[in-house]
């Protein structure tokens, strides 16, 4: 049965305290309405085993977004960009992108892209240092992101300035209730980033990069059945921007989070370098970057014996899901060696993350390099988080590095 979304439950109008710690109404909603109806009709999951049924059946549950897409965005650039990536589309198109995109970011490309990493987090540390701390979201968690992906799709260095506002700008449009304001911001930045792309997509039909090191040359290559139009490459380089940027400064922003106040869990990840694996995948289950996702049902069809209709919306609660206490022992705590850990941060099935492995290289790298050289760090000041339902994330983390005195 379902039951309706409690009070003062609202993702559109969220209650006090929610942007700071959505917990206790996640675990309200997983408690007291598991299969929830919002007023719009919408359904609300919030149970790991929904969840993971959902993700995985592609053929009841769309991600085809275009219906819900239509209203919110009109005839825009936003509409053209979003229902033009892969994550929002069914198969085939999904499958055809999909293919292109995961044998472009193939082990060895991944490779290439983590060698360059600890050298630059060596920089950003030692600017850092030279500061005596600051900010470490700005000056560290969103500089790596951007700089990995920069190096992805072969922007020059000196024309990245932009890639940060932009990508920030068209995420901000997912929320659930866009302002007018956000959905201008949107649209201008779909337009300023395209018009980039297209350029340096032209650049690179002149003269292709050596496409062991340039995602974008192994983009284009190859004609055939898998190949892309140019409206469909750059939509999806947009994608990959946006995808592989916010929710990856996230997830080292919450980990920096945690290790500022958990002197315990800094002494186990310096005392045993592998231990750096298992706390990552702790961060993604307990502050889960992406906290929302979304499917359309197809045709009637049933979550968990209760009966959906063809065509309800459904919201998927991945931040509700990853502390269900039956799925983890604890859930409400942060365990740094929790095996197995089975969260849903990723998603599931055919659309989980394409980017999990390069996400998973760049945090370890990011937080075993800031270990390294700041073995004892706290908050200068409170951390704030951001206020979006779709993402959790730190819009500021103050930290002051310890005297040495104090190692
Ligand atoms: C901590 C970092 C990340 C998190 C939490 C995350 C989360 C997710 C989630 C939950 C989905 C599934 C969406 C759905 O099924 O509706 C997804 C899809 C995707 N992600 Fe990530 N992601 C991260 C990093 C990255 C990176 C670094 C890249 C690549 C540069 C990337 C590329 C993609 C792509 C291409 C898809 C679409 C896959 C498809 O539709 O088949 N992600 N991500």
């Amino acid at each position: 049965m379902t039951r309706a979304v409690p009070a003062p439950w609202s993702l559109s109008d969220p209650p006090d305290g929610f942007f700071d710690d959505p917990f206790p109404f996640y675990r309200q909603l997983r408690e007291e309405a598991p299969i929830a109806t919002a007023p719009d009709g919408s359904i609300l999951l919030s149970r790991h085993a929904d969840l993971s049924a959902v993700y995985r059946d592609a053929a009841a549950f769309s991600s085809d977004k275009k219906v819900e897409f239509a209203p919110k965005y009109g005839d825009t650039p936003l509409f053209a960009h979003h229902t033009t990536s892969l994550v929002f589309n069914d198969d085939p198109y999904h499958a055809r992108v999909r293919k292109r995109l995961v044998g472009a970011l193939n082990p060895r490309a991944l490779a290439v892209l983590a060698e360059a990493l600890g050298p630059y987090c060596g920089t950003l540390l030692d600017r850092f240092a030279d500061a005596g701390g600051g900010d470490a979201i700005e000056n560290y968690a969103a500089a790596i992101p951007v700089r990995v992906i920069g190096d992805m799709l072969g922007v020059p260095e000196h024309d990245r300035g932009p890639l940060r506002g932009w990508s920030l700008a068209i995420l901000g449009a997912l929320e659930p209730q866009p302002s007018p304001e956000r959905l201008a911001l949107g649209n201008t930045a779909v337009g300023d980033f395209s018009a980039y792309l297209a350029d340096l997509i032209e650049a690179r039909h002149r003269a292709p990069g050596d496409p062991e090191r340039d995602l974008l040359t192994r983009l284009i290559a190859g004609e055939g059945d898998a190949a892309l139009t140019p409206a469909e490459l750059i939509h999806n380089a947009i994608f990959l921007l946006n995808a592989g940027h916010e929710t990856t400064s996230n997830l080292i922003g919450s980990a920096l989070h945690i290790l500022a106040t958990r002197a315990d869990v800094r002494r186990t990840l310096i005392a045993d370098d592998a231990a750096v694996t298992d706390f990552v995948e702790e961060v993604l289950r307990f502050e889960s970057p992406n906290q929302l996702g979304n499917r359309r049902a197809l045709r009637g069809t049933q979550i968990a014996g209760v009966p959906v209709a063809a065509g309800t919306q459904i919201t998927l609660v991945i931040g509700a899901a990853n502390r269900d206490p039956a799925a983890f022992d604890d859930p409400e705590t942060f365990d740094p060696c929790r095996t197995p850990n089975r969260h849903l941060a990723f998603g599931a099935g055919p659309h989980q993350c394409a980017g999990l492995t390069l996400a998973r290289i760049e945090a370890r790298i990011a937080i075993a390099a800031w270990l390294r050289r700041f073995p004892d760090f706290e908050l200068a000041r409170p951390a704030r988080w951001q206020r979006r339902v779709r993402f959790r994330g730190l819009s500021a983390l103050e930290i002051r590095p310890a005297s040495p005195s104090n190692i």
